[in-house]
């Protein structure tokens, strides 16, 4: 293959670990570069340089620095700054990651300059639309010239709405992940439960972070007294994202019981998972983790992009009354989903 540059658009926390799998695989090919754009979307270090060293991501070429303010100001800040690195570098494809602002951003700018949009985790859908990540993922999918599913769910959603070129189902790169770091099983992990001075199996750990579950006071109250309630059986941990944080001083919320830390490594996550005896969340990403490790979890949420996870019944949503009976947990690919995407995506590159 003649040389040629990829750009990698990420900006938020679950981006940089889902880019870390492909990022790896492009750099053992050869005639090809990954020119990684971050667009400072998650800017605070323990939510975003962590990842890099750890994930051993090379650092970014470009930081453009938008983070805050509404989700128009931050998209369309995002467009622009994203268009002018665009016309300058003028990359072969756009590869985009889930359905943040800046999933969107990248695929928009990409797609009005005729760049070839790349959307790995694509076809997910909550069908919720007080989501904004909801409409992130449409427009996303509707835009993107190669599209990568991690279930088989998601191409179903995508022929739903006429999308069924270039739509290949490759598996899910945050399983290929976390099959990755579960083997390598690093003994220093332990340190983070001496760190909260806690026993494998004794405890439980908690993330809330999405919009719907924390701007509300009632609902993020709601959710509150269930997890204390929880609490007095046994040890929570909550990993408090930022704006988890701010939002429960600015009710003037309290924890207790709760453990409460800021937030912590991939690693440290994933050691933290495997060792709970349950995991309470309203994120994507740790709802099908739990599962993959075996560890049961309850979704704090009332719908979830992840039916696998249900059906496996290893995860439950919130008012659900019982986990459903216990079966393998597949449909999430085997483990090789970055290798498929970027050997479809130098196909597609050649053939172009
Ligand atoms: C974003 C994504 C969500 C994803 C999540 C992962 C969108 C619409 N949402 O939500 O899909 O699951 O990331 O974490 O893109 N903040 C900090 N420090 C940081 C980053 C953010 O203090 O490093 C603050 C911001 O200033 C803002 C708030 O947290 O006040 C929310 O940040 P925002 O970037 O909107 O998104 P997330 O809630 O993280």
């Amino acid at each position: 293959m003649t040389d040629l540059e990829l750009m990698t658009v990420v900006g938020t926390r679950p981006q940089f670990i889902k880019a870390s799998t492909v990022s790896r695989v492009l750099r053992k090919i050869s005639g090809i570069s990954e020119f990684m754009l971050h667009t400072g979307q998650h800017f605070d270090e323990s939510l975003s340089g962590v990842f890099f060293d750890e994930l051993e991501i090379p650092p970014p070429r470009c930081n453009l620095g938008i983070a805050g303010g509404s989700h128009g100001q931050m998209t369309g800040r995002m467009l622009e700054g994203i268009e002018r690195v665009l016309l300058k570098t003028r990359p072969a494809a756009v590869l985009v990651y889930g359905d943040t602002n800046s999933t969107l951003a990248g695929a928009l700018a990409a797609a009005k300059l005729h760049i070839p949009v790349v959307h790995v985790e694509a076809g997910l859908r909550s069908f919720n639309n007080k989501m904004p990540e909801e409409h992130n993922r449409r427009i996303t999918d509707h835009i993107s010239n190669l599209l990568f599913c991690p279930t088989e769910t998601a191409v179903r959603n995508l022929m739903a709405e006429g999308i069924s070129s270039d739509v290949h189902y490759v598996g899910d790169v945050m399983y290929d992940l976390a099959i990755h770091t579960a083997r390598e099983a690093a003994t220093s992990e332990n340190s983070i439960l001496e760190r909260f001075s806690l026993n494998r199996n004794e405890f439980s750990v908690a993330t809330i972070h999405r919009e719907e579950n924390i701007t509300d006071v009632t609902v993020l109250g709601e959710i509150l007294a269930y997890l204390k309630a929880m609490a007095r059986e046994q040890h929570i941990v909550i990993i408090l994202h930022p704006r988890t944080r701010k939002m429960l001083d600015h009710y003037e919320l309290s924890c207790e019981p709760l453990i409460l830390s800021p937030p912590v490594s991939y690693r440290e996550m994933s050691y933290l998972i495997r060792s709970a005896s349950h995991v309470y969340t309203d994120s994507g990403g740790l709802q099908k983790e739990a599962c993959f490790h075996r560890t049961p979890c309850t979704t704090l949420r009332s719908e979830t992009e992840w039916p696998e996870t249900i059906e496996s019944g290893w995860n439950r949503l919130w008012k659900q009354p019982a986990f459903l009976p216990r079966r393998s947990i597949t449909g999430f690919g085997d483990g090789n989903a970055a290798d498929k995407i970027v050997a479809t995506l130098c196909s597609y590159l050649s053939d172009g």
